[in-house]
């Protein structure tokens, strides 16, 4: 039997270079294990933080060792080049997180490609990447989430007698505290949790910084709770699990330092609760029209016993240890087989968008 050739595309231009090169790992050490290993050959490629694409022996280089490669940055910078490899791959595993990987725009090459790929397709990736477009789609499903509003770097950064006026009605609509964060970018990076008018105005100017597009949302005190769909058109909700932390908030800092975050599967709340995450959790993903994967994730106001959707996050960590693979793990799909089963639903969802190739 021919094995198919996965061309695992890792690394990216995001700020979370080297989750994906963690997240690859653990899927090339799947996909070359037990019966996927006379299924499937991977095929590495590689991208650097500027955006450079390789193959061959640096991407099994990397993989070895886990270390980004920083050597020959500059040398295609603005003018991209696809590797002569990539037309041996059969299907794609692309396993980037954040903008230019889980945004949409990776997903819109390999449309163009005609190669079948894991995961949302560009609406998908798009609508659950820039967090405006997430909250408006879930509304229209009718999805319970925390009060917002959203703005723009231009009314941020606009004359100085507008912007008060913008403070004001974010003060008499949201409150304090509220979250302030660029709509596209992921990680924790950019959001502020502000107590004040002067921590509100620092965090506005801080987070134009970082996109045109910006949210600011009411704060809960909640437990944080996510959930994991597999899928195309018949999708299916995994347990629910916990995250617990010490910190203020699930910052960058708590999310990559080791041992400051706990995850907790199953999550200890009620029955209920659970089948009512996991019913929203299959909701969302089909608002944002994703595809394949996806983790949702949740605030659990257990005072009222209220439950809101955060966000949606379709190329989720894929560590060995992250929450995605993990809540798999405890609802009865291991690690290798839930990769056998994503590059599965890519070649389904592939036939089914395109009939008659
Ligand atoms: N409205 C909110 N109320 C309470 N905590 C929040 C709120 N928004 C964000 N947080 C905290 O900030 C973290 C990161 O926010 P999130 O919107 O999930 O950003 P990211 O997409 O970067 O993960 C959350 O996990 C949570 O701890
Ligand atoms: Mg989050």
């Amino acid at each position: 039997m021919n094995k198919l050739r996965v061309g695992l595309l890792f690394g990216g231009r995001s700020g979370e270079h080297e989750v994906s090169i963690s997240s690859a790992r653990a899927i090339a050490k799947a996909l070359s294990a037990e019966q996927n290993a006379s299924k499937y050959e991977i095929l590495p490629f590689y991208i650097q933080q500027n955006g450079n694409w390789l193959a061959g022996e640096v991407p099994q280089k990397v993989l070895e060792s886990g270390i980004p490669y920083l050597e020959a940055q500059t040398s295609t910078l603005g003018l991209w080049q696809s590797p002569p490899q990539v037309t041996a791959v059969d299907v794609w595993f692309p396993i980037l997180h954040g903008p230019n990987g889980e945004d949409g725009t990776i997903q819109g090459l390999l449309t163009l490609m005609q190669v079948p790929f894991v995961g949302s397709g560009v609406l998908g990736s798009a609508m659950g990447m820039d967090k405006i477009a997430m909250k408006t789609a879930f509304e229209q499903a009718g999805l319970p989430q925390v009060k917002y509003q959203a703005l723009t770097r231009a009314q941020v950064w606009s004359n100085p007698c507008v912007f008060p006026k913008l403070c004001d009605e974010i003060e008499a609509n949201l409150g304090y505290p509220c979250f302030v964060k660029p709509a596209n970018l992921g990680s924790s990076v950019g959001i502020a949790k502000v107590r004040s008018r002067q921590e509100l105005e620092a965090a506005l100017d801080n987070a134009a910084s970082y996109d045109r597009r910006l949210i600011v949302e009411a704060g809960v005190v909640a437990r944080e709770v996510e959930c994991a769909v597999l899928g195309n058109e018949q999708t299916k909700a995994s347990i629910v699990g916990e995250i617990t932390f010490d910190s203020d908030f699930y910052d960058y800092e708590t999310k990559y330092t080791a041992g400051r975050a706990d995850l907790l599967i199953p999550a200890s709340i009620p029955d209920a609760i659970s089948r009512q995450i996991q019913d929203m959790a299959l909701q969302a993903f089909t608002a944002v029209d994703a595809a394949g994967l996806a983790r949702v994730d949740f605030f659990y106001v257990e005072a009222t016993g209220e439950v809101l959707i955060n966000e949606i996050n379709t190329l989720p960590g894929f560590t060995a240890t992250s929450m995605y693979p993990q809540l798999w793990a405890y609802s009865g799909i291991p690690f290798s087989e839930l990769v056998d089963r994503l590059i599965q639903l890519a070649l389904e969802r592939h036939s089914v968008n395109n009939p008659k190739s």
